[in-house]
């Protein structure tokens, strides 16, 4: 091969791979983190052609870990960081891929045992597809959309097209209506978060703090617990201030959680009653809400008479309806398994 030909291997040192399929984090955040990684490229000469240890990073659809995102993978180590920010990145681009040792506390996952990653070296034979270094090598072409390249505008079209269609956001879901299925239909949303290894929290309003509703049985089995915040119904409360101050305690608990960033999942049970007893102004919840809510994170709130405000936030509203209940029709009383 002269100096002149096109080399047949295009070396990296290490490549990097950013989830942005969006199960695990806001796929904007994944083009930022690339678009930040760009710029520590440049400034470490990380991207410089013939560079032995030259890095490549690559937007790429789902990991197979839809949580704790933004997910980060680095190959050929087989280390898969979470929780990736702008500064947990730079610390993988100086203690990891410059320095040589892997960040340990982002790390969820490593195909080897520790200490045995593969640094990069001046034989670095690790070499991905050769289309991408054109990416790379021509950040300012014309068909370029964020920090993606595109080798036509159609292709480019394509891709924006798709990406918009796999756009997902943390959805706020309402089941309210005088029929019986609110809390069951909320739980089954949960059971299906679980099965995808979705990190589940909630607060119980006004169930009793000692209640062991056979529900939340197989929530604790399944390694789910809910928090009972409440001292039973208000019709049933002898007390109305303590049920009230319980109740109002159970939404500052449940702001602290929303905001902890914990949760894939979160269940506001029986919340609606606080709103529509007048102790919670529903347009003070939706303002915090839309303030605070992780973009991601998925909220369900469960009662009746969900306020209009907090319907018109929702992405998801449905109403349960009754139409004949055992008790009121046949006068049957509630069976273990059924209702409790
Ligand atoms: S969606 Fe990001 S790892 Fe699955």
């Amino acid at each position: 091969m002269t100096e002149s030909s096109a080399p047949t291997m295009r070396p990296y040192g290490h490549q990097i791979l950013i989830c942005e399929n969006g199960d695990c984090a806001d796929p904007e955040l994944a083009t930022q983190l690339q678009q930040r990684f760009r710029e520590l490229a440049l400034v470490h000469g990380l991207a410089k052609l013939r560079n032995p240890k030259r890095v490549k990073c690559t937007l790429t659809d789902c990991l197979g870990v839809c949580s704790g995102g933004p997910i980060l993978t680095v190959y050929p180590d087989g280390i898969w960081y979470h929780h990736v920010d702008a500064a947990v990145l730079e610390r993988i681009v100086n203690e990891h891929l410059i320095g040589g040792q892997p960040v340990e506390e982002y790390i969820f996952h490593r195909l080897g045992a520790a200490g045995t990653e593969t640094a990069p070296t001046d034989e670095q034979s690790y070499a991905p597809d050769r289309s991408g270094d054109a990416q790379e090598e021509a950040a300012d072409a014309p068909n370029s959309v964020g920090t993606q390249l595109y080798s036509t505008p159609e292709a480019r079209d394509r891709r924006e097209a798709n990406r918009k269609h796999r756009q997902q956001k943390g959805l706020v879901i309402v089941n309210t209506g005088n029929g019986k299925g609110k809390t069951t239909a909320a739980l089954g949303v949960l059971t299906r978060a679980w099965g995808r290894d979705m990190r589940i929290g909630g607060i119980q309003f006004f169930k009793h703090e000692n209640a062991n509703y056979g529900e939340l049985r197989a929530l604790k089995r399944m390694g789910v617990e809910l928090t009972p915040m409440g001292d039973g119904f208000t019709w049933t409360s002898r007390d109305m201030d303590e049920t009230q101050a319980k109740a109002l305690h159970g939404w500052e608990v449940a702001k602290q959680q929303i905001v902890s960033g914990d949760y894939a999942i979160f269940l506001l049970d029986e919340f609606t009653y606080v709103m529509h007893f007048g102790w919670l102004d529903a347009n003070e919840v939706v303002a915090w809400l839309r303030k605070h809510k992780p973009p991601m994170l998925h909220l369900i709130i469960t009662g009746r008479d969900a306020p209009e405000a907090l319907v018109a936030f929702a992405d998801l509203v449905t109403e349960m309806r009754e139409v004949k209940h055992p008790f009121r029709d046949q006068g049957i009383k509630a069976q273990r398994g059924i209702e409790f």
